[in-house]
Formats: C-alpha cells, sequence, structure tokens
C-alpha cells in the first residue's frame, strides 16, 4: 500500500516536472517563438517572418537580438537582404532616407545631386531596354548602344524633313508622341519635332561645339553616352511661335503649356524640371520630353518628381543593382 502511494507520488512529481518544463519552454524560456516574442514579434510577425525567411536567417534575428521596430519598416522592400541590414542603416542614418530607399541606395547609389561637372567615374545605366532606362551624368550608355526597335516619325511635324537620324524614335514612344501631337492639333496646337534619337557620334559632336563655346553648357547638353536621346526615348519639340528654336520661352506659349498640362497623359515627363536643376543637373528643358510611359508619368507628375527620384524612392532596386 505504502509503495503504492510513493509510486504515485513518484509518477506525480514526473508529471508536474513534465509540465513546468513545457510550460516554460512555450513561454516565456527559451523556444524560438518565445525569443523572438521578447523581441516584439507577435504571433502574426512570427508567422510573416517564417514566410519571410529561412530557418537559418531567423536564428540569425535571434542571435543578434534584431527587433521587430529594427526589422519590420525594412520589409516593404522585395529585396531586402537581412545581411545588409547594418548597410541599409547607416545609408538611412546618413542620408535621411527613407527605408525603402535606403535598400535602394545600398543596392544601387542613385545620385540626387549634380553640379555642372561630369561624373569621372560613371556607372553604366541601369534598367536599358525598359523604359525606365536611367541615363544621367551618373549613368552611361556604351558608344555602340543602339536602341532596339527606332521607327521614322510619319505623320508628326517634323522641324527638318527627311529620313534623318533625328526623326527616329523607339517604336513604342513614337506611338505615344504621335497621339499627344493629335490632341495639340485637335486643340489648334501646332507642335513640332526639332530632335528625337541621337546616336552617341552625333551627340559627341554638338557637345565638343557647346562645351568649347562656353564650359557652362555642360548644364545644357550631355557628354556622349550620357544623352538620354540615345535610347531613343526622348525628344526635343518646338512650335512656330518660337521660331522652332528651343528656349525656356516656349513654357510661355500655349503649345508649352498644353505640354506642362497633358505630356503625363501620353506617358511623357518634362525630364529637366524646373527648380530641378541641382537633382538633374541641367537646367530647365521645358522642351525635352522623356517617354516612361501612361502610368510612371502620371505618378511622377502629380508627385512632382523626376526620374532620379522616382526610382530611388519607388522602384525596388534588386541586389546585383538591376
Ligand atoms: N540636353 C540634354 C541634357 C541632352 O544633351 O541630352
Ligand atoms: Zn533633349
Amino acid at each position: 500500500m505504502r509503495r503504492g502511494l510513493m509510486l504515485f507520488s513518484l509518477i506525480l512529481l514526473i508529471l508536474m516536472v513534465i509540465f513546468i518544463l513545457t510550460e516554460t519552454l512555450n513561454t516565456g524560456g527559451t523556444s524560438k517563438e518565445a525569443q523572438l516574442f521578447a523581441l516584439g514579434y507577435r504571433v502574426e510577425d512570427q508567422i510573416l517572418l517564417k514566410q519571410r525567411f529561412s530557418d537559418d536567417a531567423i536564428q540569425q534575428i535571434i542571435k543578434n537580438h534584431i527587433h521587430k521596430d529594427r526589422l519590420f519598416p525594412y520589409l516593404v522592400h522585395p529585396y531586402f537582404n537581412l545581411h545588409r541590414l547594418n548597410q541599409y542603416e547607416k545609408a538611412r542614418e546618413t542620408l535621411q532616407l527613407s527605408p525603402f530607399a535606403s535598400i535602394n541606395y545600398t543596392h544601387l547609389p542613385i545620385a540626387l545631386h549634380f553640379t555642372k561637372e561630369d561624373d569621372p567615374s560613371p556607372l553604366p545605366a541601369p534598367f536599358k531596354q525598359t523604359p525606365l532606362v536611367l541615363v544621367n551624368k551618373q549613368f552611361y550608355l556604351e558608344s555602340d548602344f543602339e536602341p532596339t526597335d527606332l521607327v521614322y516619325l510619319k505623320d508628326i511635324n517634323v522641324v527638318v524633313p527627311g529620313l534623318h537620324e533625328r526623326n527616329q524614335l523607339k517604336r513604342e514612344a513614337y506611338i505615344a508622341l504621335k497621339a499627344l501631337f493629335q490632341e495639340a492639333e485637335r486643340q489648334g496646337l501646332s507642335l513640332y519635332v526639332l530632335s528625337g534619337y541621337r546616336s552617341y557620334h552625333r551627340q559627341q559632336v554638338i557637345y565638343d561645339q557647346l562645351i568649347e563655346a562656353n564650359d557652362d553648357n555642360r548644364m545644357i547638353s550631355a557628354k556622349p553616352g550620357h544623352s538620354e536621346h540615345q535610347t531613343g526615348l526622348s525628344v526635343d519639340i518646338t512650335t512656330p511661335a518660337t521660331n522652332y528654336r528651343l528656349t525656356p520661352d516656349f513654357e510661355k506659349t500655349p503649345e508649352g503649356s498644353f505640354i506642362l498640362n497633358y505630356a503625363h497623359r501620353f506617358g511623357f515627363i518634362i525630364r529637366y524640371p524646373k527648380d530641378k536643376e541641382c537633382i538633374t543637373g541641367y537646367l530647365y528643358e521645358p522642351w525635352h520630353l522623356r517617354y516612361v510611359g501612361k502610368e510612371i508619368a502620371q505618378f511622377i507628375h502629380d508627385h512632382r518628381l523626376t526620374l532620379e527620384e522616382y526610382i530611388l524612392y519607388y522602384v525596388p532596386i534588386p541586389e546585383s543593382g538591376y
């Protein structure tokens, strides 16, 4: 009888120990879940972590005591890499960027400040062959880069008629420009193309002439390889009222104000806006349109951005840069 009682008490004791141990592991003990909980990750956050990260990565989060408040703001970016968290944080702090933009900047350091000077160590243009291609003082196209799908501008007024290089654009930009010009015509306005596609070699001639005349023209003309006219997505337009010249006065003509109000609806942005000279590195050019597609053009217009800002703040850049 006594032995039976002792055995019963022993079993009870063992059961109690097992119960206490499991409780400890489930709540405040050392289980993965409990450790994550202590770092601020509630049950729903832990589900998200498991969807997004490998077991190894989750162990790293625990080992390095990465609190939810530190990690989660970065998860808005699809190409977040846990191993680079410190780099993202450094970019965020030193450049006062959002978490999203700090990841982009770490993957590809898109500059938002330019002077008239050309960049001594430029990088290859990102998003080449897409309407988002970024060509500026920092990013270049190779001398042999030619856009695919160039077409001559048909049924569009051009200043210098004929099968010239300048009377070409990439097909999608041409179709959009034709629609834009048709709308202008419908409103009784008269727009002309002065210059669309420009090869590296043609840009070399223009640049050399302008820089020889005045070094400050670096704020007007791009170095060869750095002009987005080489993409076939850019076009300089003008009107009879300005004698077919490219002048800031274009803005004051009815055609100029039409462009300010309508270009984005057809997929174009004013690539070098007023008051953004230090971001683009070029003076205001109300005549220089850049095709990016309707959705992006609308967004850039509504948020008063440059292409540089749009890409840095809103386009997720993969780790390899692009
Ligand atoms: N005028 C623009 C910046 C160009 O030369 O491409
Ligand atoms: Zn231009």
